[in-house]
């Protein structure tokens, strides 16, 4: 049955009917990169962008505030590449040098912006991780800076690149789930009283002498050195949105790449801190959370995400009147066909259960790898970016409304045309 869904991704497809770009200049046909955060995301990146990429990737330059992390990337760029790369904690030296050709942004949510926006003056491409920005208007700005710019951007929403996903895309498209009004999407996780969520160690030589607070704070408020601020940022709201933007967006970004869809018509969320309470605890934002939307064409998503339990894991139920396509951890598809007992018609009946498995079937642990293969080759001018900056800002939009309704308890309304929000 998983034969009769058809190998060739269309994905892939539109890619290959993607019209080039210009070409990057780079080494020896390599693409010149300057890599700017080098946390645990950056350096994961690093590492997967080697592998598959090596020859087509030449790392110039990295880039972390935190001297540990910095000392750490440059050890890694030697020992997988064998060139020793320049090392800043500016990221504009990275910007100002003519020969990268692109960089990719993995810092806190709320340096997206100031970073992306400098690269694309600098006719940097771009790679940035998701939420897109800290603000929709941030966002709205870097669409059109990106536009302006002529660059390739790619938002780091992976999902898109996962062949369990691009195959629950193909099946809807195909009509196998039928009419789809609902989907159900979750995220939740557990860990000991001891390790709260999100509260990640600290570094044991962390100071303000091998970090630095000024660069870290830019755009955000003012304050004196934290290093629970620095190192645990998505705790608090001037550098992170917390649930809605670190793991909401990845969800409303796969519903819209899967089912076809944009943004919202309404958001209307709720929540609160009810884990690891106690009197030193300064989080701001929520453990436990869930947010309802509206869509036009009469389409609703009812988002849950919780830190105190992770029986059911994390994925999303694209919910038809004829099947259920879920997706699970990144690693199951699953397809049910809705035989209403036994009342279904003849061709819903005649559609067998599916199971397909990331590692199994396809042989990816999760989409990264590709997604981040579909940004070198889009640079090179042989693919399209499969999570524009369009895209990062939708789904960003999103998780962004999820907070303005937390935040001020009210139903939020989305005006698509003006891209401006209101409360009901
Ligand atoms: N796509 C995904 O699945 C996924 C997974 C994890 C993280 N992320 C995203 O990656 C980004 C980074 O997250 P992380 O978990 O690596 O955080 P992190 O805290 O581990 O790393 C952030 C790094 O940025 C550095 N930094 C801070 N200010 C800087 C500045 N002004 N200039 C240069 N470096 C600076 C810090 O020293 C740190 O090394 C976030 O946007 C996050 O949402 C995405």
């Amino acid at each position: 049955m998983a034969n009769e869904i058809g190998r060739r991704s269309f994905v892939a497809a539109a890619m290959m009917a993607a019209p080039a770009v210009q070409k990057a200049r780079g080494q020896s046909g390599k693409i010149n990169v300057g890599w700017i955060g080098m946390g645990g995301r950056g350096y994961h990146c690093m590492n997967v962008s080697h592998d598959g990429n090596k020859d087509k990737v030449h790392v110039v330059s990295v880039c972390d505030t935190y001297k540990g992390n910095l000392a750490r990337a440059k050890d890694r760029v030697q020992t997988l590449w064998g060139n020793s790369p320049k090392t800043t904690a500016d990221y504009r030296e990275i910007l100002a040098d003519p020969s990268v050709d692109a960089v990719f942004i993995m810092t806190p949510e709320h340096l997206h912006y100031p970073m992306m926006l400098a690269a694309l003056k600098a006719k940097k491409h771009v790679y940035v991780e998701k939420p897109l920005a800290h603000t929709i208007e941030e966002g709205a700005e870097l669409v059109k800076a990106a536009r302006a710019a002529g660059k390739i951007v790619q938002v780091g929403t992976q999902n898109r690149s996962s062949k369990l996903y691009q195959r629950a895309k193909e099946m809807v498209a195909q009509g196998m789930i039928g009419d789809i009004h609902y989907v159900r999407a979750f995220w939740y996780r557990n860990s000991p009283n001891e390790t709260p969520a999100w509260r990640y160690n600290i570094p044991a030589d962390a100071s303000p002498e091998n970090t630095d607070w000024a660069k870290f704070l830019e755009g955000a408020p003012k304050r004196e050195f934290d290093l629970r601020r620095y190192y645990q940022w998505r705790l608090y709201w001037d550098y992170s949105g917390g649930i809605s933007t670190d793991l909401l967006v990845h969800q409303t970004d796969i519903t819209n790449f899967v089912l076809g869809k944009t943004v919202p018509l309404s958001c209307v969320a709720s929540g609160g801190i009810y884990r690891w309470t106690d009197a030193n605890d300064d989080r701001e934002v929520p453990d436990t959370f869930s947010a309802i939307y509206d869509y036009a064409d009469k389409f609703h998503l009812n988002y849950s995400c919780y830190f105190g339990n992770d029986h059911y894991g994390y994925g999303e139920q694209f919910c038809g009147n004829e099947g259920t396509i879920e997706v699970l951890n990144r690693q199951d598809l699953h397809f049910y066909p809705q035989l209403l007992r036994g009342a279904a018609p003849a061709h819903v009946k005649a559609r067998q259960e599916i199971h397909l498995n990331g590692p199994r079937d396809f042989g990816e642990p999760d989409g990264l790898k590709t997604h981040i293969t579909n940004f070198i080759e889009a640079v090179r001018g042989n693919e399209k970016p499969v999570a524009p900056v369009e895209a990062g800002h939708q789904a960003a939009i999103s998780g962004h409304l999820a907070t303005l309704s937390f935040k001020n308890g009210r139903k939020v309304i989305w005006d698509e045309k003006t891209e401006k929000s209101r409360f009901a």
